[in-house]
């Protein structure tokens, strides 16, 4: 089964409301409506609102968040839920970015909590997998991205794990300049295909979108898109640029 490619904008800390507004005016200008791709943006919580609000005429584009607390509701001060992500229009949350996990200290406890708290809350979890530089040099590579695998799916039942998709982000390449090979990134994405395979089976497997991410740019998407089991793009400091976004998601 070939999946219609998903083109994400992982926005991370950046662009204000102000700054989304004129991104957008800007790329919808030049983005007519894409039947054969799914586009989702993932601003930061402040901003979503701004950006759902300036997709109103566009309901093909998905809008994300980059994160939820682990619990739905309460004294977390400071924190952002999914029940709050669904009520303003989001569709999609990212769990255990590379970002969450290195520079936050989340782990692979605290991502099957959450992937089963946003399927519950029938938003679709996008579970960001990737191994550091040390790990990839070390030959870890595929039992790191495996163990993320399976503990973000371990608390999910076989029908919410056919609705979720997958990041495959090598942690090195992320805001390096430096990007995985297209051979490279189908090697990886075909192993956790398998590890999918064997959790849900051969149907289910096929039906998830597996994403690759870091240092993705308007030169080197096309390639990328065209490896095997790559099914899509997560995109960081390339879609903050409307016109780099613009030209990487026609990839
Ligand atoms: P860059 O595209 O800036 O390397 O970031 C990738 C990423 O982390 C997307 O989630």
């Amino acid at each position: 089964m070939h999946l219609k490619p998903v083109i994400a904008a992982n926005w991370k800390l950046n662009h204000t409301p102000s700054d989304a507004r004129a991104f957008l005016q800007r790329f919808l200008a030049q983005a007519p409506k894409l039947h054969e791709r799914t586009l989702i943006f993932f601003p930061s919580a402040i901003t979503l609102t701004t950006v759902v609000d300036g997709l109103k005429d566009r309901p093909e584009i998905w809008v994300g968040v980059q994160n939820v607390h682990l619990e739905a509701q309460g004294a977390f001060t400071g924190e952002n839920s999914v029940l709050m992500a669904r009520d303003v229009g989001a569709r999609v949350v990212l769990v255990g970015h590379s970002e969450r996990r290195h520079v936050f200290g989340e782990t692979d406890a605290m991502t099957t909590k959450k992937m089963a708290l946003i399927a519950q809350a029938r938003l679709t979890p996008m579970l960001c997998v990737g191994e550091t530089l040390a790990e990839r040099e070390s030959g870890q590579t595929t039992e790191v991205v495996e163990r993320q695998l399976r503990a973000g799916l371990s608390e999910l039942d076989d029908a919410q794990i056919g609705s979720i998709m997958l990041a495959y982000e090598p942690v090195w390449a992320i805001g390096t300049g430096r990007t995985a090979t297209p051979e490279d990134a189908g090697e990886i994405h075909g192993g956790l295909r398998r590890a999918l395979v064997s959790r849900v089976g051969e149907k289910a497997a096929a039906g998830i979108p597996i994403l690759y991410g870091g240092s993705v740019n308007r030169g080197n998407a096309s390639q990328l898109l065209a490896a095997p089991d790559v099914d899509g793009l997560l995109v960081g400091g390339a879609s903050l640029d409307a016109d780099s976004w613009a030209s990487i998601v026609r990839a």
